[in-house]
């Protein structure tokens, strides 16, 4: 019998976190798997002992990335690639990514790297920004979930407020999107296949985040808003992804985000698809 564990962070209190993990845990053991659920700190991350108890695969929910590559580097196989997880986690480090093989995205500017204790206001930087990207725009932090550290600019006194904030911090500056105001869609992918979509909207917020009070329905993706959400999994290498896609200005799709460690508990109840059956089903078939 195979075995394996599912991490997820043990400092998040909420509770849609161990949630995820016990659906994760439902389908691994209805295909068989026994399987523990562990937060990441009770893995001891000792480097001068040898791991006991290994299972024979981690499905890695946290963003705890010294874990993953520890426990990457004692041979398990995880689940998606630390790399990758390294990758998504900082929305600049991704949005390289995805610009680089060429994925259709909105214009995204990389904030240079200020130390918190000196300013560039007076360079003439920001005003570049807003000469491109204009008003409104929308700034996000590196790491964000849940639409908490994404930002709707609409003055420039909010902007030079926020680039005040964030010194110290990587973000980006993003064009907004005036016509997916509010709606998006998250697209969960598996391998090379597309497991689960929703529609999102909200009547109150720029953003479309349940957690932010969007609303979802099931919907029927066109064949380029599926080539689009595949190509962009690829492209940041996830094998497991939940891709967030933007309507433009024709209603074309361009890549929102790439989440590697997709939450499946709203896609559930939206659609009855339970993605992790999919992520389970494709790592035994991977592990032969
Ligand atoms: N450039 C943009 N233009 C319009 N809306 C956006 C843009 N970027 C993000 N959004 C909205 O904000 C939400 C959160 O942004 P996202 O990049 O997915 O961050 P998070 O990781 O917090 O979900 C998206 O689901 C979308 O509704
Ligand atoms: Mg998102």
């Amino acid at each position: 019998m195979q075995s394996c564990w599912v991490i997820y962070n043990g400092s998040l209190t909420s509770d849609k976190f161990k949630d995820q993990a016990e659906l994760m845990k439902e389908a691994a053991e209805r295909a068989g798997v026994c399987t523990e659920l562990k937060k990441n700190y009770e893995v001891m991350m000792n480097l001068d002992t040898v791991l006991e108890n290994r299972p024979d695969f981690v499905i890695f929910l946290d963003k705890d990335i010294l874990l993953a590559n520890f426990l990457k580097n004692s041979g398990i196989p995880v689940f998606n690639d630390p790399d990758v997880i390294e990758t998504c986690d900082n929305k600049a480090i991704q949005y390289l990514e995805l610009s680089k093989q060429g994925i259709a995205m909105p214009e995204t500017i990389i904030a240079p790297k200020v130390y918190p204790y000196f300013t560039i206001k007076d360079s003439g930087y920001y005003e570049q920004v807003l000469e491109r990207l204009g008003l409104p725009m929308v700034i996000k932090e590196g790491h964000g979930s849940f639409g908490m550290k994404v930002y709707l600019i609409e003055t420039e006194e909010q902007f030079y407020e926020k680039t005040d904030e964030l010194r110290g911090i990587d973000y980006v500056f993003q064009k907004f999107i005036a016509t997916s105001r509010g709606r998006d869609i998250r697209v969960n992918i598996v391998g090379d296949e597309i497991v689960a979509a929703m529609h999102r909207h909200s009547e109150t917020d720029f953003r479309a985040n349940i957690t932010n009070g969007g609303v979802a329905t099931v919907i029927e993706l066109t064949d380029q808003q599926k080539a689009l959400a595949i190509q962009a999994a690829h492209a940041v290498g996830a094998e497991f992804a939940g891709v967030d896609l933007l309507f433009g200005d024709n209603e074309e799709p361009l890549v929102c985000e790439v989440n590697a460690a997709a939450h499946i508990r709203n896609i559930y109840n939206v659609t009855g698809i339970n993605v992790a059956d999919a992520m389970i089903s494709y790592i035994l078939r991977k592990l032969g």
